[in-house]
């Protein structure tokens, strides 16, 4: 399953090589603040701003490539790319001039009438992955929120579920996003509760347990229009299904007749070290939802994938947006697709991937009691500790401390960080990330169990209110 191995320098000529994590290394024409800028603009955000995410506190003035800059001038290491909406890197050359020409020629149309952009995306991105149309949004939960509406009409119409009777299965641990549909099939407590009533319609399954959703098919088959899931579940903890287990999706669902939807707006575009996480199986859904880096970091640009049976059952005045499918967001979109395709993105993915796991492995065989496991596809990979041992030391509270050493990882749950850096960070860059996590574990951790007090934290309940799951 592995890509053949190529030398790594094969991937890496074109990019520069690392730089060390120090200060006042900004770029030419960028203005340095006083130290105290940063703490002004965090207070200043928590002041005005609704408090629905819980930063690492960075502040991102300047970023290049893999490099970020603080106010201050600071610089540091990417390992989140924005939830993997940078997998071409800060600030592009290439997606930037598309950007910046298309900006002064025409921005928006609205669907109301044609551009001359949209028609060439949406053949550059039909044709790229063999599908014979596309419906444009922006937002990846919209790109979401567009599939399970085109699933929905399908089995009204092609599959003749009874009305209001369509149920879509979706997998315990998914994220899709956030707008209420969505959230309706999530699994997270806190995405949900306060929110209800939820949208009816949905069924649970267990991520990878082919006999669990073959069972729910039998059983429901008649009734169910589509299958949304992640083919690698990013925001549960870079979670990868048994081999296998995209095949036996695509065996049932044509056996049952229903849609195969693969949320590839994180797993996708080269991310996995495959142009799309299901290629690992090489299995071709009914659907496929895009965002993130398809706006190549600069706008959002989401896109749902489908053959003209399926697409064609959304008419005119059915479903739409604004802005989905604007010129500019186009040209940003083709100048992004460009750069995965003629930087061999997919390739280099799949080749770090395996060089950063090799290095990942290493630190944890140098702190067994530390890391449960190491695990990822391509440049997609997580490093999950072992809550005991790490008490009461968090996720969280190690990427803390990489960021005062220089990099920025994302928690993702008390135990897991993600590692998911621009796919065209350097060798040097990739191995200084990882030196980073294990000087951390070295230098930092027994300092950091000494200093934190041991707070219970609030009793929170660790099964899922939506199918009683246990919770991570
Ligand atoms: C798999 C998946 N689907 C959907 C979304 C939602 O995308 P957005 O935040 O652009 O709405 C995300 C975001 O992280 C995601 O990872």
């Amino acid at each position: 399953m592995a890509a053949a191995r190529r030398p790594l320098q094969f991937f890496l000529g074109r990019v520069s090589r690392g730089t060390r994590r120090s200060y006042g290394a900004v770029p030419e024409g960028s203005s340095v603040l006083s130290s105290s800028a940063s703490q002004d603009l965090i207070n200043l955000e928590y002041e005005r701003s609704a408090h629905n995410y819980h930063p690492v506190p960075i502040v991102f003035s300047q970023a290049k490539g893999a490099t970020i800059w603080d106010p201050e001038g600071k610089k540091y290491l990417d390992f989140l790319s924005a939830y993997s909406a940078v997998n071409q890197g800060h600030c592009h050359p290439k997606i930037i001039k598309a950007l910046q020409e298309q900006a002064e020629r025409l921005t928006l149309s609205s669907r109301a009438f044609y551009n001359d952009k949209f028609p060439t995306f949406a053949e550059h991105l039909t044709s790229m992955f063999g599908y014979d149309m596309v419906l444009p949004m922006n937002t990846g939960a919209e790109g979401v929120e567009t599939a399970l509406k085109l699933a929905r009409k399908w089995g009204y119409e092609k599959k003749k579920i009874p009305k209001d009777k369509a149920i879509i299965v979706s997998c315990c641990g998914c994220f899709h996003g956030r707008t209420l549909a969505v959230i309706s099939m999530s699994c997270d407590n806190e995405a949900t509760r306060g929110f209800g009533p939820l949208l009816p319609g949905h069924m649970k399954v267990d991520f990878g347990d082919e006999i669990a959703l073959g069972k729910i098919f039998k059983e429901h088959g008649d009734r169910i229009a589509g299958f949304l899931f992640e083919p690698i579940q990013g925001e549960a903890g870079v979670i990868i299904p048994p081999d296998g287990y995209l095949k036996a999706v695509r065996d049932l669902c044509s056996k049952y007749n229903v849609l195969m939807i693969a949320d590839e707006i994180q797993s996708g575009l080269a991310r996995s070290g495959k142009m799309l996480a299901c290629d690992w199986e090489e299995v071709r859904p009914d659907v496929v939802i895009l965002g993130k880096a398809l706006g190549g970091g600069v706008m959002p640009v989401s896109a749902v994938l489908a053959d003209k049976d399926v697409m064609l059952c959304i008419r005119p005045g059915e479903h739409g947006s604004t802005f989905g499918g604007n010129p500019l967001a186009s040209a940003v979109a083709i100048a992004s697709l460009d750069v995965i395709q003629e930087e061999k993105l997919a390739e280099r993915s799949a080749h770090l991937g395996q060089e950063l796991r090799h290095q990942l492995l290493k630190i944890q065989s140098k702190f067994p009691d530390y890391i449960k496991e190491v695990r990822g596809r391509g440049l997609f990979n997580a490093v999950e500790f072992n809550s005991r041992a790490m008490f009461p030391i968090s996720a969280y509270d190690i990427c803390l401390r990489m960021k005062d050493r220089g990099v920025l990882a994302k928690p993702t749950h008390d135990t897991i960080v993600r590692l998911t850096p621009p796919l065209n960070m350097s060798l040097d860059e990739l191995q200084e990330g990882s030196k980073v996590l294990q000087d951390v574990l070295e230098h930092d951790l027994p300092k950091m169990q000494k200093d934190k007090p041991e707070k219970v934290s609030a009793a929170t309940s660790t099964t899922c209110d939506r199918c009683g799951r246990n919770l991570y």
